[in-house]
């Protein structure tokens, strides 16, 4: 009973994220885009950190990669990577595995193995960002690229310039930092509550509070994100969502001796 209420929990928090994902569709499109030049000549192995359901990894990195190059999407959430590997089991370029990113053994399986990382919207949710990025150098082969996109910069939130902050623990680690930006973004929608949906789909945690804790915990999550929200009418008196963010982008590559 109770493992049959988790794999609907499972497929439903995945699904849930994959119909509400459209902002970090778009953004992770838009960035791939603007690496186009150096992403479109990987043709070795490559990780994509933080994949969640993998949708990310198969419709948006795949094809932006040389179609040589194979990448493994990997995952805190044994959720996002089981409902990953059942639904891309017949990708023949694209592998999924559990990993932590901040974990302080990185399994050998992993080291000096990739010509390219990259993490879309996942870093953010590291407390200990110099090991997440310790390990992403070590992971990472001579001359080797790595690409991150985080989107609320949160282990950096209290920096007066997480820009030049993460520079600097980049080049600290012996990255060359090939391009470093910190921009505002928005997403529009005329669902409204989309955005919103796409964060709550894998905060797990929710799960294991008792009840009231829940109940409040989300009452007061909604209440806090509403007042980020921009909520407008068109003329057609359609109501639109502005969300509006920062994020910011490193591109780096492992140094060579
Ligand atoms: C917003 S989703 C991003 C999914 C996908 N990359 C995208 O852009 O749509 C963030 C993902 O990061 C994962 N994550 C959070 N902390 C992590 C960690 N320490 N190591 C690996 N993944 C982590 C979460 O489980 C979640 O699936």
């Amino acid at each position: 009973m109770t493992i049959n209420k988790d794999v609907i929990n499972q497929s439903y928090n995945s699904l849930k994220y994959i119909a509400s994902n459209r902002s970090q569709r778009e953004k992770a499109f838009a960035i791939t885009d603007e690496f186009n030049e150096y992403l479109k000549n990987i043709s070795g192995k490559c990780i994509d950190i933080g994949c969640g359901p993998g949708d990310v990894t198969k419709d948006i990195i795949l094809p932006a990669l040389d179609p040589n190059a194979i990448v493994i999407g990997t995952d805190i959430s044994e959720n996002m990577i089981d409902f990953a590997k059942k639904t891309y089991i017949k990708e023949k370029r694209l592998e999924f595995d559990v990993l932590d990113i901040q974990t302080k053994n990185l399994p050998t399986k992993y080291v000096s193995e990739f010509d390219l990382v990259l993490s879309f919207h996942a870093l953010h949710w590291c407390n200990d960002i110099k090991q997440a990025f310790e390990n992403i150098y070590r992971m990472l082969r001579p001359n080797g690229i790595m690409l991150d996109v985080n989107k609320y910069t949160w282990p950096l939130r209290n920096s007066i310039n997480p820009r030049k902050q993460l520079k600097e623990l980049l080049q600290t680690l012996g990255f060359t930092v090939i391009h470093c930006s910190h921009r505002d973004t928005f997403h529009q929608d005329s669902n409204t509550d989309r955005f919103f949906s796409s964060i709550m789909a894998f905060l797990d945690f929710i799960d294991h509070m008792p009840r009231d804790h829940k109940e409040e915990f989300k009452k007061e999550f909604t209440h806090k994100f509403a007042e980020t929200q921009i909520i407008y009418k068109q003329k057609n008196n359609q109501k639109i969502a502005l969300d509006t963010y920062r994020i910011l982008i490193a591109f780096a590559q492992k140094h060579v001796t």
